[in-house]
């Protein structure tokens, strides 16, 4: 994590348009991705896909729901062999505070009306789920009543923030494993791209996050999607 940067974690919902600011930040991702050659990652632009939009809106959506269902995270969710029950999601933003002088240009009109010195800006975004997604079924099954799991379905930060949201992905991380010992588990799953030399299963390794398993999700008759199944133990 960056030694400068200090954040503050919330849980996203859709009353703070979380859900708008998600997809948001999805975008800022992609000339990232393009500069490092990891155009491949995500080949189009999230809003600019209803199906894309609706994901997550309804990730936000669901974590709210579970927010009001299992309002602490604790080890009496779980189930008499000790799975976290399936409904079971959260999704988080982490945010800086910021003097209204240091935001980016990038964010600045979204900020220029906000009254005070300083304002709190999201930079970080995450989605832990208590089951795996169905394309990583050759690696992982959905849940696992021998080695029960929670998965990381989404983490990106937001491009436009530039140097204020460095580290906020390792900072959401930190309180992802927090989530899982909270719950009573001792496993955080998640899946990545492998493309690009596996550069981004790397930056999940130095997070304690050790592929597992690749998998591929085919794209066409030629060409696949290339992932990694990633896993960290408490
Ligand atoms: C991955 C991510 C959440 C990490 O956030 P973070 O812990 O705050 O760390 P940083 O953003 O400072 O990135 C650290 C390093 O990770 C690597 N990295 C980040 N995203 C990467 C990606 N998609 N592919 C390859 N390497 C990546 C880079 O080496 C980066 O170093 P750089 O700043 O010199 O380019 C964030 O970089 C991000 O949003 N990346 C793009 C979207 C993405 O790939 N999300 C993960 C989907 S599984």
């Amino acid at each position: 994590m960056s030694p400068t940067n200090i954040f503050k974690f919330r849980p996203a919902t859709l009353a703070a348009g979380d859900d708008r600011w998600f997809v948001e930040a999805w975008d800022s991702t992609l000339p990232y991705l393009a500069s490092i050659g990891s155009t491949s990652q995500w080949q189009y632009i999230p809003s600019n896909i209803p199906g894309a939009v609706s994901k997550v809106k309804k990730m936000v959506e669901d974590s709210d729901i579970c927010a009001k269902k299992y309002p602490i995270a604790s080890p009496k969710i779980l189930s008499g062999n000790g799975v976290p029950p399936l409904d079971w999601d959260k999704a988080y933003v982490a945010e800086i505070d910021v003097k209204k002088e240091d935001v980016p240009i990038a964010l600045a009109d979204k900020y220029s009306n906000e009254h005070g010195e300083t304002v709190t800006i999201p930079v970080g975004a995450m989605v832990l789920m208590a089951r795996s997604p169905e394309y990583v079924r050759a690696v992982i099954p959905e849940q696992d009543e021998n080695d029960p799991f929670i998965y990381l379905s989404f983490l990106m930060t937001d491009h436009r923030a530039g140097g204020l949201a460095k580290g906020s992905g390792s900072a959401l991380l930190s309180i992802a494993k927090e989530e899982v010992k909270s719950l009573g588990l001792k496993r955080l799953c998640g899946d990545c791209w492998r493309g690009n030399g596996r550069r981004l299963v790397g930056y999940y390794d130095g997070q304690g996050l050790k592929a597992i398993g690749d998998f591929d999700v085919p794209k066409n008759e030629q060409d696949s999607w290339e992932g990694a199944v990633t896993e960290w133990r408490a």
